[in-house]
């Protein structure tokens, strides 16, 4: 999918494919130089980390393992409540290991605030967290992001894994979406 098969629906492109491959070579050299000598277990969360997690986990030189989870809000006030239920768990024993959270977007950071606190109670040796986006002005809770990519406005994005109604995660760029859309 691309921007022509959009036709009105796109905004404008936030951040090229380029701009993001370059961005995630980045941050590969900087994950391979903090893990020399050490494995990671990539954990990605279902289901708008996948381009980020296909993409980085193919420019780290660090041995790595993947594993995914799939996670929601509980209820209607869903993320503001910051309680996360578990839909799919990890397949991995967390004990001992440096654990490296994927993300597509940290918005309000509840999320991976809960994310971090939970895997870091099984027993993992470090947890960090790479994330391609972050939304500052939405944050409700600072979460400490090791590895970030953009910093972008408070907009609503698509492409790159992350979806309108499930659509559009698969276009190779970041964009905004044209509000007639979600309006
Ligand atoms: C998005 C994103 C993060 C979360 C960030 O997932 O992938 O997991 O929201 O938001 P927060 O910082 O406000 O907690 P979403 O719930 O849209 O599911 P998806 O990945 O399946 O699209």
């Amino acid at each position: 999918m691309d921007a022509n098969d959009m036709g009105n629906a796109l905004e404008k492109v936030l951040i090229s494919e380029q701009e993001i491959k370059d961005k995630l070579a980045q941050m590969a050299k900087k994950i391979d130089e903090d893990y020399r000598g050490r494995e990671i277990l990539l954990v990605g969360v279902l289901k708008g980390a996948t381009m980020v997690m296909a993409d980085l986990a193919r420019l780290i030189h660090t041995p790595a393992e993947i594993d995914w989870m799939a996670v929601s809000s509980y209820g209607a006030a869903t993320k503001s409540s910051g309680v996360v239920k578990i839909l799919k768990d990890l397949d991995s024993d967390l004990t001992g290991r440096d654990v490296l959270i994927v993300e597509d977007v940290i918005d309000s950071g509840l999320t991976l605030d809960w994310l971090t606190r939970n895997l870091s109670s099984r027993g993992a040796a470090s947890v960090e967290i790479a994330a391609l986006l972050r939304k500052p002005e939405a944050a409700k809770v600072e979460v400490e992001v090791k590895y970030i990519g953009f910093d972008i406005p408070d907009e609503f994005v698509i492409g790159y894994g992350l979806d309108y109604a499930e659509k559009y995660r698969n276009l190779p760029f970041v964009g905004t979406l044209a509000p007639q859309v979600y309006q």
